[in-house]
């Protein structure tokens, strides 16, 4: 038995030392339920007592030395797969990567942003109003009562009979004098509606930025400086502004305000039509009629309104010379800017 043992010992390490072992095949074939060395300890009760430990003793060596070497080969045979694969998956981090095309803010968009940068410089908060409004803020609270002629000029889509398509941004004015007491000092920016057919220089929907600003002792010196600031800022250093006398129902005094034209400085272009100047917003006095409306005392406060279209400052700033470009995400257009 001693011998058969050492054959199986011989034998088993030499044929897992084949370089082309199957070492599944040879753990079964030797240490298997089936297998040679199991035959062997099958066999022990024939033995006697003396020799019984001593066969037994051997029988395990031998198991034990077939194991370690069947484990070594599993070893060896994991850590070449591993290394295998991590060959095959390597990933070569010096290799240029794919573009990643970034999208970009719409003109309207970065003309937006802008103008928000330049009046939040100046101490100015940003608040929002809804584009579904009643007639009341739209028209009545801003000194438009139902049969003024006013409501010609800014024909608007009615969703009922007073609720429509904010045809301005004005009614958020109304909106926050009647929920705050001043100081107020406020832009809002956002879409409104009119039923303007399209054309170079009508959408029905476009959008505007509405200023307020009311507290103690404001005058139409404030809207001046305040309005010249902002036109240096988003025109350029040199640029002066002009005041034209005019009427909004809900400004007294009420002004058309002109830059001077920033691409020939005044002395008149194409862009200015010959004329040196550009009408960019509507301006004036916050009316007493307004104040009253919304819970302010004219007797305390005054305060100054300005609003302008976005998409007019987008055209004259980059020169685009139809409004229409602007809506048709024509990605050739929008990728100029
Ligand atoms: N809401 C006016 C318009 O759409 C502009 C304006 C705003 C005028 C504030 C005066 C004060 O024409």
């Amino acid at each position: 038995m001693r011998e058969t043992l050492e054959k199986i010992r011989k034998e088993a390490l030499e044929a897992l030392s084949a370089p082309s072992a199957e070492i599944e095949e040879l753990r079964i074939r030797y240490l298997g339920k089936k297998g040679e060395l199991t035959a062997v300890l099958r066999g022990m009760g024939k033995l006697s007592a003396e020799e019984r430990p001593v066969i037994g003793q051997l029988a395990n060596d031998v198991r034990a030395e077939i194991e370690k070497k069947i484990d070594e080969l599993n070893q060896k045979k994991n850590a070449a797969l591993l290394e295998a694969k991590l060959r095959a998956e390597k990933l070569d981090v010096t290799v240029p990567g794919d573009d990643v095309r970034a999208g970009h803010f719409h003109p309207l968009s970065l003309v937006q942003r802008q103008l928000e940068d330049i009046f939040l410089s100046m101490g100015y908060s940003i608040v929002d109003g809804p584009e579904v409004e009643y007639d009341y803020y739209n028209f009545q609270a801003l000194n438009i009562p139902p049969d003024h002629p006013a409501r010609d000029t800014q024909d608007t889509f009615y969703i009922t009979d007073n609720i429509l398509l904010r045809s301005q941004t004005s009614p958020v004015q109304a909106r926050v004098m009647e929920k705050t007491q001043p100081p107020i000092k406020i832009i809002s920016p956002g879409r409104v509606y009119r039923s303007d057919a399209v054309d170079a220089t009508h959408s029905p929907l476009f959008h505007q930025l509405e200023g307020l600003v009311i507290d103690r002792g404001i005058t139409m010196g404030d809207l001046k400086g305040t309005l010249e600031m902002f036109a240096k800022r988003m025109f350029g250093e040199n640029t002066r502004i002009r005041f034209r006398p005019h009427h909004f129902p809900f400004t007294e005094p009420s002004a058309e305000v002109d830059v001077s034209c920033f691409v020939c400085g005044g002395t008149g272009c194409r862009l200015c039509k010959g004329e040196g100047w550009i009408e960019i917003l509507g301006a004036g006095m916050v009316h007493p009629n307004v104040l009253r409306n919304c819970g302010i005392d004219p007797e305390e406060y005054s305060g100054f309104a300005f609003g302008l279209g976005i998409e007019r400052i987008a055209l004259l700033k980059y020169h685009i010379d139809d409004m229409r470009l602007l809506y048709e995400n024509d990605i050739r257009f929008l990728n100029q800017f």
